[in-house]
């Protein structure tokens, strides 16, 4: 689908589907509303009297034009942006994303719309533009790559055109929309690589991905296969690739911003299944093991997202590849592994593999002496316990850099909540034949691996984001927004790492 601008009249122009919006507790309909209502007679004025249009968020009503109107659209789509003091571009992502769906549902080729909440929302127009195009086209994502039925997945709905009065707002709004799309385009890129099962998505897979990604966009992309990775020294990926079959990839990606004076470092869990090695998993919901690499497609999407929103600062993208399975080779608890900084690892659970070959990716990080790193890791369900679907983990050795996170999580809808890293947790971690252990045991076990990783980034301004609970959507979420799909990869990562450095940049 594609999202346009078009300057002229909501109430006379053409279209099958016009979608328009109401706050639950305004005295009055909105600006753009009102003037279709009173093209419309004063039709939806009167369903509000009804109560049948109420404006909760999340409610969609469609509304058939009677004919003899002064409107010349055939319907009129209501959706409701709930309470006012609530209201935020969060709010005009899940308005435009419900709007998106009914759209589908309908089966139209194309509707018209209001800018959501570019009026008493008090949203910038750009603003506004920017969180419409990509809650729209983030709703309207799907993985049919091996759906035979290709006739039932198609999106019908070709264009979205956003209606605007003014001339003088043409610019910005257009500008917002492509920004929209750039984001919505670069987190379909990591849920892609994130929602691919293991028999494609294998670590070669998703190290050639990275490197089409990059090619089609214009940044850098170096391929490190197992040879490389041995004279590395990287003792942790080593050791949890020792027991698949497909070899290890580390991948190293470059986006150069002209004139930047910041370079940040983001770092990506990459497993590609997560079987638990030999310390197996249960069967029941080992499939959704396959999601276990979705650090390294944020770390993809965001390197996407970075290059063509020329975002300010330079931006180091790192991942590290492999599948965690059980066989003759495998690594085994009680062995004692180096990672590339020296730091000596003894596993006492080849489950927890995420931060072992974190070890090398954070190392290799450091050593690029990058003004700060963000790690992305499907880590624990120590951090699905605590926190759920509805916001990653976040710890951070940084205060402002923690702060940061927490204003991009509200700004781009994908929240983060802060857990602390006192040191006295690190106790848990300390081993007795090397210097510490993969496990902490039950107690804070989000935290002791975020301990874990603190080993081995040197001190230097970094966070980490346990993305376990938000990664993909599966039954018990309840309460999905709009713009995410059941039962798929959700990308998480990439939208809160562009409002990051949005804000980091200054
Ligand atoms: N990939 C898992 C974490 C996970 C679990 C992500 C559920 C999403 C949903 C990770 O590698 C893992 O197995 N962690 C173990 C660590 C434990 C052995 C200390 C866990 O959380 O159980
Ligand atoms: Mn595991
Ligand atoms: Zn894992």
């Amino acid at each position: 689908m594609d999202v346009v601008v078009e300057q002229g009249s909501l109430t006379e122009i053409e279209t099958p589907l016009l979608v328009v919006n109401l706050f639950q507790d305004a005295a009055e309909l909105g600006g753009a509303t009102a003037a279709v209502n009173e093209a419309m007679g004063g039709l939806l004025a009167r369903l509000r009297e009804d109560e049948e249009l109420r404006g909760k968020a999340g409610e969609v009503t469609l509304v058939h034009n009677p004919g003899g109107m002064a409107l010349r659209a055939r319907r009129v789509l209501v959706v409701g942006l709930g309470r006012r003091d609530e209201f935020g571009a969060e709010g005009a992502r899940r308005a435009a994303a419900t709007a998106a769906r009914k759209a589908q549902e309908l089966r139209v080729p194309r509707y018209a719309t209001v800018l959501h909440g570019a009026g008493a929302g008090g949203l910038a127009p750009a603003e506004a533009a920017e969180a419409l195009a990509e809650g729209s086209l983030l709703a309207l994502y799907r993985y049919d790559q091996f759906k035979s039925d290709a006739e039932e997945n198609r999106v019908v709905v070709e264009r979205a055109t956003v209606v605007e009065r003014d001339p003088g707002r043409i610019d910005a709004v257009r500008a917002g929309l492509a920004r929209g799309a750039a984001l919505a385009a670069a987190t379909a890129t990591a849920r892609d690589l994130a929602q691919g099962p293991a028999n494609l998505v294998s670590p070669a897979y998703l190290a050639d991905q990275a490197r089409r990604v990059a090619e089609e966009h214009g940044f850098e992309c170096r391929v490190y296969g197992l040879d490389e990775i041995r004279e590395m020294r990287m003792g942790g990926l080593l050791a949890v690739n020792q027991g698949s079959a497909n070899p290890a990839r580390f991948v190293v990606m470059r986006y150069r911003a002209p004139g930047a004076t910041k370079t940040l470092a983001v770092v990506g869990k990459g497993i590609c299944f997560d079987s638990g090695g030999i310390s197996i998993k249960p069967a029941e919901n080992m499939h959704h093991m396959r999601h276990d690499k979705s650090g390294a497609a944020a770390v993809v999407g965001f390197m996407q997202a970075a290059q063509t929103l020329a975002l300010p600062v330079n931006v180091l993208g790192i991942f590290a590849a492999t599948e965690n399975l059980p066989s003759g080779s495998a690594y085994r608890p009680g062995d004692v592994i180096r990672a590339r900084n020296g730091v000596t690892m003894e596993i006492m659970n080849t489950d927890a593999e995420g931060r072992v070959i974190l070890s090398d990716a954070l190392s290799y990080a450091v050593e690029q002496q990058p003004d700060a790193i963000v790690d992305l890791a499907t880590l624990t369900g120590a951090c699905v316990v605590a926190l759920g679907h509805h916001a990653s983990g976040l710890f951070a050795n940084d205060d402002a850099l923690a702060d940061l996170f927490c204003r991009a999580g509200e700004a781009s809808g994908e929240r983060v909540w802060r857990l602390p890293l006192w040191t006295e947790y690190d106790e848990q971690i300390k081993s007795s034949i090397g210097d510490i252990k993969n496990t902490g045991g039950r107690a804070a076990g989000a935290i002791t691996a975020a301990w874990f990783l603190a080993h081995f980034v040197d001190g230097r301004p970094w966070a980490h984001l346990d993305i376990a609970g938000t990664a993909w959507t599966e039954g018990g979420w309840g309460n999905l927004p709009p713009y995410l799909v059941k039962d798929t990869a959700t990308g998480v990562g990439v939208r809160l790492l562009v409002h990051f450095v949005r804000l980091w940049a200054g």
